[in-house]
């Protein structure tokens, strides 16, 4: 037998897996000092109130012969499919149908899984620096070409760095398949109305697709921002969407997302909608009835209460690390619509140098730039998924440090 070796050509562990493995050889080495993880973008507040209750009748309901359910049908329950496309769509003016509404464990896994329904011959265009499953998945599935001068060879890289406000150009080659993700990670930037429909256009002229993944969107503050892409005229021939209750509604752990395809979206004469039906009911068996409730318990009135709660502290955080590190003389950015900061380091430190210092010398831990995208390099990323103590606490320790 052969392997897939285009998994021989990628660095052999994920970029977080990475850093939890340094983060753990420091921690059995050094026990007596505690760590503050401000790295992955993983939520720390307990999940709503709402959420649970609806979770525990879901059990009940497991628990009773006139209740119980068996395999979850593959798409998602209609009550939840309804919730969605009423909440995060209809009431900001879009018309998304249920059916073109795929429930899944998340947005990770779709993001990686789309590429079955796309030919490997397309061009991936990726902002630089990126969420790497962007990259990774298209290294697995082929697309990637070869990694040369610290890139890979067929992947269109749009550095996106503050001398252009952290927002991509338009390719000035053909490229097929653009993954877009705004508010962004890890730059913690958003996009305009006006900007995006730029994007939409360029899709539409050229026949490409936008993957366009909308993960942060609960933490947008300014309303020239869009929270969908179908927010924007035209998108609906050319972009499929990525939603998650991971960052919106603590769901980390139990596991729980959405893609959006729309049925106008076509190639050639055929719909993705169809492609993307067939893929999941072969490779996917749903998600299980007790998250679909959860997920469902979102959008009741106290769920939205609860929820807007909880990402009013998580933006607070963000924040306190902003105005912390900026108080301090750091260069920073993101924070406004998104969990993230990201911050110029200092004294042109590389990266992972800036990210050893931190903690070997005061034990935070961020997410270096560079582990984004050779544009990522000179960046580094803190998030505010942490609780609020340890957040202002290594905002402290940092200050205290660089101060010296
Ligand atoms: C991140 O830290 O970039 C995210 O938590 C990763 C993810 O959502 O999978």
């Amino acid at each position: 037998m052969k392997i897939n070796d285009n998994f021989l050509k990628i660095q052999s562990s994920y970029l977080f897996s990475n850093i939890a493995k340094k983060v753990n050889a420091y921690t059995a080495a050094n026990p007596d000092k505690p760590i503050i993880r401000l790295g992955i973008g993983d939520v720390t507040r307990p999940l709503a109130p709402a959420c649970i209750t609806a979770m525990h009748k879901a059990v009940d309901d497991m628990a009773d012969e006139k209740t119980f359910m068996g395999y979850p049908p593959e798409y998602g329950h209609k009550w939840i499919l309804k919730a969605i496309a009423e909440n995060d769509y209809r009431a900001r003016g879009v018309d998304i149908d249920e059916s073109e509404i795929f429930l899944s464990d998340g947005a990770k896994s779709d993001c990686g899984n789309i590429g079955d329904i796309l030919s490997v011959d397309n061009k991936v265009a990726v902002c630089d620096p990126v969420y790497p499953v962007y990259v990774d998945t298209n290294v697995m599935a082929g697309r990637s070409g070869d990694f040369v001068n610290g890139g890979w060879s067929n992947i269109y890289y749009m550095p996106c760095t503050a001398e252009n406000n952290f927002l991509p150009s338009l390719p000035t080659e053909k490229v097929d398949i653009i993954y877009l993700c705004f508010p962004n990670n890890p730059t913690g930037m958003a996009i305009t109305k006006t900007e995006l429909k730029k994007w939409v256009d360029y899709a539409n002229e050229n026949g490409s697709l936008i993957l366009f993944d909308s993960a942060y969107e609960a933490f947008i503050t300014e309303d020239d921002v869009p929270h969908s892409i179908y927010e924007i005229e035209g998108a609906k021939t050319c972009a499929i969407e990525f939603r998650s209750f991971s960052k919106t509604a603590g769901f980390t752990g139990v596991r729980c997302g959405y893609t959006v395809v729309p049925h106008d979206l076509k190639a050639d004469g055929t719909e993705l909608n169809a492609l993307w039906a067939r893929r999941q009911a072969t490779k996917f068996n749903g998600v299980s009835y007790i998250t679909q409730r959860a997920a469902e318990a979102v959008y009741s009135e106290e769920g939205k209460k609860q929820i807007r709660e909880i990402i009013a502290y998580y933006q607070n955080n963000a924040k306190v690390i902003y105005n912390g590190l900026k108080d301090c003389g750091f260069t920073v950015y993101g924070a406004k619509n998104s969990p993230y900061v990201w911050l110029k380091t200092p004294d042109n430190m590389g990266s992972w140098e800036f990210f050893d210092t931190l903690l070997n010398e005061i034990q935070v831990v961020g997410t270096p730039g560079e582990g984004f995208g050779p544009s990522g390099e000179g960046y580094f990323r803190l998030t505010a998924f942490g609780s609020a103590e340890n957040t202002a606490a290594a905002v402290e320790r940092i200050k205290n440090y660089f101060a010296k």
